[in-house]
């Protein structure tokens, strides 16, 4: 029978390439997701992440019955990984961003049993995505999981769960399951599939009695599933599909692969979410974290993708440039956030074996996530790579070999690129939305490079950014031959110093780099329904001189409200309604409220600001925002109140210093300083130099439960605390 065994504790780390003679007093004892280096989130220093580095790990293996295999599974490895058992090489894995195994049947011994990876982390040509500098960094280390795997010789290899006709009352689902025999003889099995919904109650099976040959078969097993929910984005109905196999009335394999109802077609005039159009709007998302590189653990991955739905009230996240973490995933199709996702690259393509491993890239990603609800496209193409007919022509037969319940997309940069694909996906930095050339289009990113803006840049060129992102955003979406566009992106990230703003790091983020809003973000977030959370951010300081030639003229408001009503100290200056005359697609078109001069006059005292949101005639939300500018609360929240133990488990701690009704005062640059008590570790700058009067360290829990207080302070102001729990596992 299968079992799992998570392996990510008790691993010794080195930072140099040592043979297995070396003492573990030299190692630093890790868990994993481990990343090689932690980093200023700057990184105005270069730090180095680019060397081959040593990870051992002692175990005593778990008994085997006769014919059973021992695999070890690594989520992923930056970049190439040299596994050997014993000191017997097993082999290397070149790639970061896709998951790959090794039998470690053959070697084991008994007892104490050494295994060893030698992670090769630099930017090796001979790997995808390099051989040309790309604009992101590859954080080094061993920065998934691991797990250690128990099977029977014969056993489940993968299961691909299909739906068909989701949209007629008899919808079914089907298990393409691959098996594998490595005995040399053909066994006689029962290969079994149930379908369960979220409480485990089993709705329809399918059984079928098989003589498995020596090597991999495909088998399907198909099934009515009547009554079922659709997978839709307010309701994302989840199922399972469990398939086991039995061997003369014994159980001897059980995968579970959870999946969801739904049919995804992208048109000529639009994409369609079970029959219905839905106008796509979404942002693109590198895995890097100040700090800890890539190596974030699940709760942090999963909070990117609530961050990316529920914050920035996105529909779509396209994982540029590379296949991103199982947990970022997980919670794409548990919240209802839809996903393109694409193999790895950036403007380069290598020779023919740097091709060959695009392509086991490819496999890779399709088959580790074909059953994901979420996932409607897969990107073929090397992010804005050159047209190649051969490789791209092969990457598109393979993908719908894998896959054909989705189509391919391929992002490129230029509109005379061969379209092999079924979505022309395309990169459009002209500052509006160019005439499709071919459709479906859909835009895959936009804005980026053409305005870099900090959190702390003016508030002229902040207010700009979100409007870039709110005119193109509108524009699409009343374009009938664009399906979507995916906004260059979410969150600000470290990069080489071919790119950025000389401090490596691409301020092209709506948010920042600890994923804490700019003005461009509250954009995005105020495309919520009001139903799900209502929005009302004014995009100012609410100072006279802050702009060119001073005033707050005109004032932009993003919010979901249906009308706001202003008020300048306590003069009523009106009700406005929505700029829908300049935004006449958006669910939600921005305010641009022309403010009246008497209160803008230089010399003058500018009283507070007021706004109300009103809804169908209630006022439903408010913001106030001190005219003073001056400090009166250091806020530290956590993202989450509890941890598990386990060593690995983390949560964002963020702080900013506010004005007395709340509002971040963008221009703080105070030093805030955090004291930790408790078993946890914090993982970030400490004491920490404020820019633009926000910002997040990590906390990391240890391997006891208990209690964890951080307490922050900054001069002049009262300080501020939060306690979070550690469970036990
Ligand atoms: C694109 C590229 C992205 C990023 C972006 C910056 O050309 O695909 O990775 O570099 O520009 O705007």
């Amino acid at each position: 029978m299968r079992t799992l065994i998570p392996f990510n504790d008790g691993w010794l780390y080195h930072p140099e390439p040592v043979d297995d003679t070396a003492p573990d007093s030299r190692f630093e004892p890790v868990t994993l997701p481990h990343a090689n280096v932690v980093l200023p989130h700057h990184n105005f220093d270069n730090a180095e992440y680019q060397f081959i580095s040593t990870y051992r790990r002692r175990f005593t293996p778990p008994e085997l019955e006769p014919g059973q295999r021992l695999f070890v599974d690594f989520e992923g490895a930056m970049i190439a990984s040299t596994v050997a058992l014993n000191g017997v090489r097993l082999g290397e894995y070149r790639g970061g961003f896709t998951p790959f195994s090794f039998d470690l049947t053959d070697q084991l011994v008994p007892g104490e049993n050494l295994l060893t990876v030698h992670l090769d982390s630099r930017e090796r040509t001979d790997i995808p995505p390099y051989g040309f500098v790309v604009d992101y960094l590859t954080f080094g280390g061993i920065y998934r999981e691991v797990a250690l795997r128990v099977v029977d010789a014969c056993h489940i290899e993968d299961v691909f769960v299909q739906t068909r006709d989701v949209l007629t009352g008899q919808p079914r689902v089907a298990a393409d399951t691959t098996l594998r025999n490595l005995t040399n003889a053909p066994r006689a099995l029962t290969l079994r599939a149930e379908l369960l919904d979220a409480q485990g109650q089993r709705l329809a099976d399918a059984t079928e009695a098989i003589a498995l040959a020596p090597g991999e078969a495909l088998y399907t097993l198909e099934m009515q599933a009547s009554g079922v929910r659709r997978w839709t984005l307010d309701d994302p109905a989840l199922y399972t599909l469990r398939v086991t196999l039995a061997e003369r009335g014994a159980l001897t394999d059980c995968v579970d692969t959870r999946f969801g109802f739904r049919e995804a077609r992208f048109e000529p005039d639009g994409f369609y979410l079970n029959g219905e159009r839905l106008p796509l709007i979404g942002l693109n998302r590198h895995q890097t974290y100040p700090y800890i590189g890539a190596a974030a653990p699940a709760r942090l991955q999963r909070r990117d993708a609530e961050i990316v739905k529920w914050e920035l009230g996105c529909n779509l996240v396209r994982t540029s440039h590379y296949p991103q973490s199982r947990h970022f995933l997980d919670r794409c199709d548990e919240i209802g956030l839809l996903v393109f996702e694409e193999i790895p690259g950036w403007q380069h393509i290598g020779d023919d074996d740097w091709k060959q491993l695009s392509l086991d890239y490819l496999r890779a990603m399709i088959v580790r996530d074909r059953s994901r609800p979420a996932i409607i496209l897969w990107g073929v193409r090397v992010n804005e790579s050159p047209d190649d007919e051969a490789f791209y022509t092969a990457t598109n037969a393979l993908a719908r070999r894998l896959d054909p319940t989705r189509q391919t997309g391929g992002v490129r940069y230029f509109q005379d690129s061969q379209f092999l694909e079924d979505v022309f996906t395309y990169n459009d930095f002209s500052n509006t939305v160019v005439e499709p050339k071919h459709t479906p289009h859909m835009v895959t990113e936009f804005n980026g490079h053409m305005f870099p803006t900090k959190n702390w840049d003016q508030e002229e060129r902040a207010v700009e950014h979100a409007l870039r992102h709110a005119r193109i955003q509108d524009r699409q979406i009343g374009m009938p031959d664009v399906v979507g566009a995916i906004g260059w992106c979410a969150f600000d990230y470290n990069t080489h110093q071919e790119f950025g703003s000389g401090d490596r790091v691409c301020y092209h983020g709506v948010m920042d780099i600890f994923r804490l809003p700019k003005y461009a973000a509250y954009f995005y977030g105020s495309q919520i329904d009001p139903a799900r959370r209502v929005v009302l951010q004014a995009a100012t300081v609410w100072s006279m001189g802050d702009r060119s030639g001073g005033g707050v003229n005109p004032l932009v408001v993003f919010s979901n409200c249906d009308a706001i009503e202003v008020f300048i100290g306590d003069e009523r200056i009106g009700r406005f309604s929505p700029d829908r005359e300049t935004f006449p697609h958006l669910p939600h078109a921005p305010y641009v409220i022309p403010m009246p001069q008497q209160h803008l006059t230089w010399g003058r005292t500018l009283p507070d600001l007021r706004l109300m949101g009103h809804l169908n005639g209630e006022a439903v939300a408010e913001q106030r925002i001190a005219a003073d500018g001056l400090p009166r609360a250091l806020a530290l929240a956590a993202d989450h109140d509890e941890l598990i133990a386990d060593g690995a488990d983390m949560t964002r701690v963020a702080f900013r210093i506010v004005d007395r009704f709340g509002n971040r005062l963008p221009y703080t640059n105070q030093v805030v300083t955090l004291e930790v008590e408790g078993p946890a570790d914090l993982i970030g700058e400490n004491p920490f130099a404020l820019a633009g009067g926000q910002a997040a360290v990590y906390l990391r829990a240890r391997r006891e439960p208990g209690e964890v207080r951080i307490r922050a302070t900054t001069p002049r102001l009262p300080p501020a605390e939060v306690t979070i729990r550690l469970r036990g596992i």
